[in-house]
């Protein structure tokens, strides 16, 4: 599936993912037992994550996507966020978990969390496949995450780089040959 060099270095494989998952899927059902649960994955990072995820939660539950782009050059946040398909489903009242493929900065979600609670939702929370703590940029709660990763640009189960890379089933850095800057 990759040029053999393409790898630079494998940060989290299959069998981490798939034990982290499960345990995640047990957590939320646990939390989330008795309430109206919609997972709300945003595209197209999170995708992989969440179909994962979601066969790992047992109790009802629904599930809607969410749109968005962030201006700005291909690696950096600029957290001014445009809206390209917004949710179908009706979230007042509902107990909504962000499903996102990586929290960076916290730009994105942070903005996205103002705009969701102004729809009034039961309850509002963010379920993360991985995460930069170090790299933070404003305070956003995350409830749920799979892996705190260092700061470095990592492809893979979902995550892209110009598009590519998000069907690989583990993480990884790239070769910086396949950078362009
Ligand atoms: P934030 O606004 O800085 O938190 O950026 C979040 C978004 O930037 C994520 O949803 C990803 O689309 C993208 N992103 C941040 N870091 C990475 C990375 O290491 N690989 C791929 N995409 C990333
Ligand atoms: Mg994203």
């Amino acid at each position: 599936m990759l040029k053999n060099n393409e790898i630079s270095e494998i940060l989290i494989t299959e069998e981490e993912i798939k034990n982290k998952i499960t345990e995640l899927g047990k957590k939320i059902s646990k939390d989330y037992k008795g309430k109206n649960l919609i997972l709300v994955g945003i595209l197209r990072g999170a995708v992989i994550f969440m179909a994962d995820l979601a066969r790992t939660i047992s109790i009802p539950m629904v599930f809607d996507f969410i749109a968005i782009s962030s201006y700005g050059a291909e690696t950096k946040s600029s957290g001014v966020v445009r809206i390209l398909k917004d949710l179908d489903v009706n979230i007042k009242g509902k107990d909504v978990l962000i499903v996102e493929d990586i929290v960076d900065t916290g730009l994105t979600l942070d903005y996205l969390l103002r705009m969701l609670k102004s729809r009034k939702p039961a309850s509002i929370k963010v379920c993360t496949f991985l995460t930069k703590t170090a790299r933070r940029k404003v305070n956003v709660k995350v409830d749920y995450s799979g892996f705190d990763i260092p700061n470095k640009f990592v492809v893979g189960y979902g995550l892209d780089y110009a598009g590519k890379y998000r069907n690989v089933p583990y993480v990884f850095t790239l070769n910086s040959k396949f950078i362009q800057e």
